[in-house]
Order: C-alpha cells, then sequence, then structure tokens
C-alpha cells in the first residue's frame, strides 16, 4: 500500500494508480477504522480494481465545543488495517494544508434546507464542512466511485446531491450499517463509552425497529413516534430527533406516500451523540 502524505506523494501515487486499469474506488474516513469502514473498502473492491482510502479528520465538520481534540486517532493499526484490506493507496495528510491547499480556490458548500435539519438541527454548519471537504476530495483525486455508509444516512443523501450537480460521472455507492452483537450500530464515537452505556445505546436501534413494526401495524406516525421517545427517556437516552422520512429524506405527506421508508433517531449518552436508521 502506497501511503501518500501531502498531496504532491498523493499526486505521485495517483499516477502510479492510473497505469493500472480499471475503475479508481475512493473511500473517505477520518480514521480509527472499525468493520464498518472496512466492509466499504470490501464493497469497493466489489466493484472496482483499485482503491483509496482518506483518513482525515475533517475541522471544517467539528463545531465549536465538539470533540475535534478528543477525536479518535489510530493511525498505526489503520494503516494494518488497510493493508489487510489490500487497499492500493492511503491518503492521510500530515497537516489540513495538503488538503486544503490553495486556499484562494477553495470552493466552499452548502448543503441548503435538509442540511439544516435532522443531525442539521443540532450541528449547524456540519453538514457544509461535509460537502466541502467530500467535495476537496472528488476534485483531487477524481475517483470513478466513492463508497460511504448507510450509518451517516443523512451524509450519503446530501454527498450524492452534491455530485449529481459538480460530478455528474462520479458513482456514489451506499454500504449497509455495520453492527455489533447488541445491534448498536458501530461507530469510531462508540469508543467515548462504557460498556454500560454501549448496552444502554442498543435502545435506540430497539426503538427504531420497534417504530417500524407498530407503524406496520397501522398505528399513527405521530403515536409511534411518541412511543419511541418515551421509551429512549425511560432508557435514559435523550432523543435529539426521532423522525420518519422517505428514503431520499423528505418528510411524507400523510397518507400519499407508499415507497421506502426510513425511521432515524439521534440520542445522547451524556456528552456523546449516537444515530442510527433502519429502512423499510
Ligand atoms: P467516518 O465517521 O470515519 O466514516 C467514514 C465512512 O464510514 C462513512 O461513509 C460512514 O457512513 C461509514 N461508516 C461508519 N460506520 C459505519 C457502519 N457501522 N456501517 C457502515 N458504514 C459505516 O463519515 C465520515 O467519517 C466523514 O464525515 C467523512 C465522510 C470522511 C468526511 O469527513
Amino acid at each position: 500500500m502506497i501511503i501518500a502524505k501531502s498531496k504532491e506523494e498523493l499526486d505521485k501515487a495517483l499516477k502510479q494508480l492510473s497505469l493500472k486499469p480499471g475503475k479508481l474506488a475512493l473511500i473517505p474516513t477520518m480514521g480509527n477504522l472499525h468493520e464498518g469502514h472496512l466492509s466499504l473498502i470490501k464493497m469497493a473492491k466489489l466493484h472496482s480494481t483499485k482503491t483509496i482510502t482518506t483518513i482525515f479528520v475533517n475541522p471544517l465538520q467539528f463545531g465549536k465545543n465538539e470533540d475535534f481534540n478528543e477525536y479518535p486517532r489510530t493511525i498505526e493499526t489503520d494503516v494494518e488495517k488497510l493493508k489487510n484490506e489490500n487497499c492500493d493507496v492511503l491518503f492521510i495528510p500530515k497537516n489540513k494544508n495538503e488538503m486544503f491547499y490553495e486556499k484562494e480556490k477553495l470552493k466552499k458548500i452548502e448543503s441548503g434546507e435538509l442540511g439544516k435539519e435532522l443531525c442539521g438541527k443540532i450541528r449547524p454548519d456540519h453538514f457544509d464542512g461535509v460537502l466541502t471537504v467530500v467535495y476537496r476530495m472528488f476534485y483531487i483525486i477524481n475517483p470513478d466511485i466513492a463508497i460511504f455508509g448507510a450509518k451517516d444516512y443523512q451524509q450519503q443523501i446530501l454527498v450524492k446531491r452534491m455530485a449529481k450537480t459538480y460530478f455528474p460521472h462520479l458513482e456514489i455507492l451506499t454500504a449497509p450499517i455495520i453492527r455489533s452483537s447488541n445491534g448498536i450500530a458501530l461507530s469510531s464515537r462508540n469508543s467515548y463509552l462504557s460498556s454500560d452505556e454501549l448496552e444502554l445505546a442498543s435502545n435506540l436501534f430497539k426503538s427504531l425497529r420497534q417504530s417500524i413494526s407498530l407503524y406496520q401495524n397501522g398505528i399513527s406516525e405521530e403515536e409511534v413516534i411518541k412511543k419511541a421517545k418515551d421509551f429512549l427517556i425511560s432508557k435514559n437516552l435523550i432523543p435529539d430527533y426521532f423522525e420518519l422520512r422517505d428514503d431520499i429524506l423528505n418528510k411524507i405527506e400523510k397518507g400519499t406516500y407508499n415507497g421506502k421508508k426510513i425511521f432515524l433517531g439521534s440520542v445522547k449518552i451524556g456528552k456523546t451523540t449516537i444515530i442510527d436508521n433502519i429502512e423499510f
């Protein structure tokens, strides 16, 4: 695996990769890699011959009081995991200038109305920061395919919208959520939680499953959501949101939509926010 730490090294690595035939797949991450991240690389391997992973804890997507400094950085074990997955190139900028060089040309991307809803309600500017860095990666790496996880459902919908406008030939794939045995979606931020808290957090997944079952049995959306929030609060989980949307995250007009839907929820345990969703 080639490890590029500067824009110059990245360009060299990309040139080398371009000599190999086939499609190039990009997997953007912030590191502290777990089986969820690795599943994206496995999916990339099914759709492409060349893979590039990025590890960059993007300052633009963290709010002032968020965990940018505490965010787990585990470079050595990440590199080992990527080597095991036969990733071709890892881009791990040694500082933010290697990502955001040529400041005057830095394009800021706005996430629009959807970027202010759901997770955006509690993290203002978060999705603008995500889209700005993802745009930047698409621009400097120019992949054929990029892979995102359904765990961050709103993120992959916003990335797809952005790519449609600026990179119409880029194919964006969404990988299913990888969970631990108690149902909780794997996440780098789970490392902030004790084993008791992780057990508690699994109630978010339970409430999503329960909500689908109630909704499919004819209970109204309002009633289902009230029950879910009451259940979460009874478990000492503070819901930031719990919503039903269609699969591209539009609000659903009552009684008019029969397509795929999704319940999405976010809860706080102490200072840590956990998000999850289930499509049905
Ligand atoms: P990060 O949280 O490191 O996640 C990187 C990718 O892994 C995202 O597409 C995310 O949805 C996916 N992922 C994380 N946990 C997963 C799980 N349990 N199952 C399946 N996929 C999972 O998301 C980001 O980084 C950043 O916002 C980024 C896109 C890199 C931009 O900075």
